[in-house]
């Protein structure tokens, strides 16, 4: 993987481009359908007064979804800096008949292109890990959502329990690579997106993160045996 944050994000646009027409089939094929039910947990999670949520590095637009469907009152606008990503979303969103109570876009998450305030929560779910500069991810999305709102992550780690540890690197290691090379064809990608789980922040890491920008009352969930984590903190 490109070491300088500038070169590991061109990289990043380029592999998300190129696997974005199978990338659906491989994140519920890889997490044996387990994706859907955690977005489900994220999406119930946020609190009764919710209307309008940002979903950060949408991708093809599943979190979005996740929300619309769980929360009949809440718009959702969706963030993408791959455009291959944008398209499948909104096409996805029309296929589903909501597309007026979502827009996606494509953008940067590292320079949002929203006012301040402006939501009452935002999530990123599986794309904060390819976000080199995290901090300033992390202060724009507090930035665009009210006082008193939610910052959500939702992101993929090693789990704590040793034994887990060692299949789940195993089955990072080789079932992933393989199985993504085969079906999307490009095994570098599927090379890297294992790697970036292994070199994630741990939990506790991550809720430092979130105080180092001010969130408060950060929690973090564990769902699947530690290898999923959803963090939140309330802007204040
Ligand atoms: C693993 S996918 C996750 C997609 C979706 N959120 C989901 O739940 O499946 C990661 C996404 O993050 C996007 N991404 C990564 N860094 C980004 C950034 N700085 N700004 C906007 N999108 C970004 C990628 O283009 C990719 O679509």
């Amino acid at each position: 993987m490109p070491q300088s944050a500038e070169k590991r994000i061109g990289f990043v646009k380029r592999i998300f481009g190129d696997i974005a027409p199978r990338y659906d089939l491989l994140n519920h094929l890889m997490s044996a359908g387990q994706d859907m039910r955690w977005r489900k947990f994220a999406a119930e999670h946020l609190p009764d007064d919710t209307r309008m949520v940002l979903d950060v590095a949408c991708g093809t637009g599943d979190m979005s979804l996740a929300v619309i469907r769980r929360r009949p009152e809440v718009n959702v606008g969706g963030l993408d800096f791959v455009m291959e990503m944008v398209s499948l979303a909104r096409a996805k969103s029309a296929r589903a008949g909501v597309s007026s109570r979502i827009q996606h876009v494509v953008g940067d998450a590292m320079c949002l292109p929203f006012d301040d305030d402006r939501f009452d929560a935002a999530i990123v779910a599986f794309g904060f890990r390819n976000m080199p500069e995290r901090a300033r991810a992390l202060g724009e999305m507090r930035r665009v959502v009210r006082s008193g709102g939610r910052v959500m992550v939702l992101e993929m780690t090693l789990p704590r329990n040793m034994k887990m540890i060692r299949f789940f690197k195993w089955y990072l290691r080789n079932v992933i690579p393989l199985l993504g090379g085969l079906i999307s064809r490009n095994r570098g990608a599927y090379k890297y997106l294992p790697d970036s789980i292994e070199d994630f922040l741990k939990p506790d890491e991550l809720i430092a993160c979130f105080e180092r920008v001010g969130l408060q009352s950060v929690m973090a969930f564990p769902l699947t045996p530690g290898i999923t984590y959803l963090h939140q903190g309330i802007v204040p």
